[in-house]
């Protein structure tokens, strides 16, 4: 029987040989994916995307990735379910998995349903974003494509700047980049940006700090006023104070610093319009990388439903 996970709901219940062999898997599916062939890895499987919150690129690459690996898929689309008619998140799923699905792929403005799901469910769960807590395979896609750029992460410094506060994103790629042995900070507005003393990472509320700190890449994150109840800064004051701005960028560009941005992208908030075609932006490469990460990771679980346990 494989010992490889059931599921996938954040990255600190891998351990470092599952990070490294899904690391290693991207790679090869990258080549199976950039040749426009198909791998039988799921044949025969169904996979199901059940997002509760917008998606553009984490559910279209995770429906691409199981159609390369010859998959059958099933897109739920929660607005036009029975979910508006007042079904809940239990009853939806004990219905779906009627239908013998292997994989769910789930988002969810609540942390922890992801979890929930797959204590209750024989398929593999895979947490494609719930609430602030946390977003897998955005982390494997990044760490997949800085190890592209840069080989081996050991030591290179990433800055994660922005909203970390509500930042499924900065958790979840922090967290690998750390365990890949990157060296990680965050910058933002000081009421988004966790003390030190909490997360183990430099906190810095200021670019000069950054530029300081010699960064390899600078990580903007989106600024996410859906999960604010409250202003947390000036919103005409963001782009000045903590983007990537014209001056910036030509600075950036001097010290050969990448670029990443898991989307989707604020113009004229986080990046400037010129950070968009910027030569070391990695940010089509990140969306590109996630089909692949997302192929490896699907044909790495274990479903129970192999098992007829
Ligand atoms: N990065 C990310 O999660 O993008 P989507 O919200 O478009 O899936």
């Amino acid at each position: 029987m494989s010992t490889t996970p059931k599921d996938l709901l954040t990255i600190d219940a891998l351990s470092d040989a599952d990070i490294r062999s899904i690391l290693k898997g991207a790679a090869e599916m990258k080549q199976v994916f950039c040749s426009g062939k198909t791998h039988p890895a799921l044949a025969g499987k169904s996979v199901l995307t059940l997002f509760y919150e917008p998606s553009t690129r984490t559910r279209s690459s995770f429906e691409l990735a199981a159609r390369r690996l010859q998959a059958d898929v099933t897109t739920f689309s929660v607005a036009t379910s029975s979910v508006v008619k007042g079904e809940s998140v239990h009853d939806t799923i004990d219905t779906l998995m009627s239908m013998h699905m292997d994989y769910i792929i789930v988002r969810h403005k609540n942390s922890g349903i992801p979890a929930v799901i797959g204590r209750h469910a024989k398929a593999s769960v895979i947490n494609a974003g719930d609430g602030a807590h946390a977003h897998p395979s955005q982390a494997f896609l990044d760490a997949f494509t800085l190890q592209e750029k840069y080989g081996e992460l050991s030591g290179k410094r990433v800055v994660i700047i922005g909203d970390i506060l509500h930042s499924r994103v900065a958790r979840s790629t922090s967290t690998i980049l750390k365990r890949l042995g990157a060296e990680v900070a965050y910058m933002g507005p000081g009421p988004l940006v966790p003390l030190q003393k909490h997360t183990g990472i430099p906190r810095f509320t200021n670019w000069d700090a950054i530029f300081d700190w010699k960064p390899d890449v600078i990580y903007l994150l989106r600024v996410q006023n859906e999960r604010m109840d409250t202003p947390y800064f000036p919103s005409a004051d963001y782009h000045q104070a903590f983007g990537v701005t014209e001056e910036r960028l030509k600075r950036i560009d001097a010290l050969d610093l990448s670029i990443m941005h898991p989307g989707p992208v604020n113009r004229g908030v986080e990046l400037c319009d010129s950070a968009m075609e910027y030569r070391n932006s990695l940010i089509c490469n990140q969306v590109e990388n996630g089909v692949a990460a997302r192929m490896s990771i699907l044909s790495y679980l274990t479903p129970r439903t192999q098992h007829n346990d």
